[in-house]
């Protein structure tokens, strides 16, 4: 008889299940693939795969790159969980698989991000002498050529990728970053990056309808990030001047330049859902939240110390604990002991703990527009 009490408990378990699928006979799940575009916030394993016969050391496949959740790196620019992984996590989707893995399963999706990669050609800098941009041509337009290469393997005949793609989230970015470090490193000042600004947006738009094309009904941008508030922007344009700075210790120009960039998206996202109205478009905002853990840290659970600090880094005694010679992942770069409570985990990427609030408030908001969860549920 010491068994009747488990037995019991699995044919209850099994009748709650056949409750379930009789009261929803035509469920089933909204979403069952990711694919992604986009850079170090989305990578998942690309770049150091891209890289690995170029640099002799990258940061990213080095501890403590996801120390917390995975134990070992897998090449995600974190301690653990990006954003997207929560976004699988709660479709139950498997974490979206990096497109340049050998024997990866991408049925339910591919992710073509890279670090580093930009909005617009490498082309585009190297015809206009910006040399300081990395050798790699991951561009969007370029992950995109990957996307239709591997297209075939998913699906073959037009209605069976539109059925596909339709069950199907897309995420458009973030882009936009690293054009704008590569310009400054070529000695641009930031009012000179002002001009860019429209160029970068319309890559983006450019890659949002290229993807509607294929199928896509369901498209995630995000935006760029406070980047006056990174600890990497703070120590490379470190201002002997008071006044560039705003009340939190940001940099104000840099910021203006990020919500500049975000208000033109926001303009192009609205353009594009007047275009396409049977897609759902959702501007998934990175601004906001980060401003609002720095603002109020105590109340998402972030020490008030770690505001403007990596994390993880060499920096000695200095005020953001960042050191680009001794940075997250090399010799003489170190954790710091709570990861959990600190926004930035390596002076440019975020924790896996500000990704994990990020991601509910794009999936419920108040952080995206539409949530992701009230565009697919229509
Ligand atoms: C980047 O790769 C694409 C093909 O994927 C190619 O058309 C382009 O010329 C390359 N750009 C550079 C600067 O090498
Ligand atoms: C790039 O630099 C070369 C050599 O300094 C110069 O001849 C050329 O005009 C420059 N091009 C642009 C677009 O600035
Ligand atoms: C930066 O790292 C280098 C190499 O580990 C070290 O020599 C230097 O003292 C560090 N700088 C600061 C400010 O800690």
């Amino acid at each position: 008889m010491e068994h009747s009490k488990p037995v019991a408990f699995v044919v209850l378990l099994l009748l709650a299940c056949l409750h379930y699928a009789q009261a929803n006979p035509s469920r089933r799940p909204l979403i069952q693939s990711i694919f992604s575009f986009g850079n170090s916030y989305a990578d998942t394993g690309n770049f150091v795969r891209l890289a690995a016969p170029l640099l002799p050391v990258i940061p990213f496949n080095n501890l403590p790159y996801g120390e917390t959740f995975f134990g070992h790196p897998t090449g995600r620019a974190s301690n653990g969980r990006i954003i997207m992984d929560f976004i699988a996590e709660k479709f139950q989707v498997p974490f979206v698989p990096p497109s340049l893995g050998q024997g990866e399963d991408f049925t339910h999706g591919a992710n073509f991000a890279v670090v580093g990669a930009s909005a617009l050609d490498l082309a585009f800098f190297l015809h206009n002498n910006i040399t300081s941009v990395p050798p790699f041509n991951t561009s969007l337009s370029v992950q995109l050529e990957w996307f239709h290469k591997l297209k075939p393997t998913l699906c073959s005949t037009a209605q069976e990728c539109r059925d596909y793609f339709r069950r199907s989230l897309f995420f458009m970015g973030e882009f936009g970053g690293n054009d704008y470090v590569f310009l400054q490193a070529a000695g641009k000042t930031v009012e000179q990056l002002v001009p860019y600004v429209p160029k970068v947006v319309g890559a983006i738009s450019a890659g949002i309808e290229a993807v509607i094309k294929e199928g896509a009904v369901q498209v995630v941008v995000p935006g760029q990030l406070p980047n006056g508030c990174v600890p990497i922007i703070l120590t490379l344009y470190a201002s002997k001047s008071r006044g560039d700075y705003d009340a939190r210790g940001c940099l104000k120009k840099q910021n203006a330049l990020a919500r500049y960039h975000n208000s033109a998206l926001f303009e192009e996202v609205s353009r594009l859902r007047h275009r396409y109205p049977w897609v759902k478009i959702v501007y998934a905002d990175y601004y906001k939240p980060v401003i609002e853990f720095i603002k109020k840290p105590s109340r998402f659970g972030f020490s008030a110390s770690s505001r403007l600090r990596a994390c993880c880094g060499g920096g000695g005694g200095g005020p953001y604990n960042y050191n680009a010679t001794a940075a997250c992942g090399f010799p003489g770069a170190s954790a710091c002991p709570d990861p959990a409570a600190s926004i930035s985990w390596d002076g440019n990427h975020l924790t896996e703990a500000a990704y994990a609030r990020i991601a509910a408030g794009w999936l419920r908001g108040p952080y995206a527009h539409p949530p992701i969860l009230a565009a697919v549920r229509q």
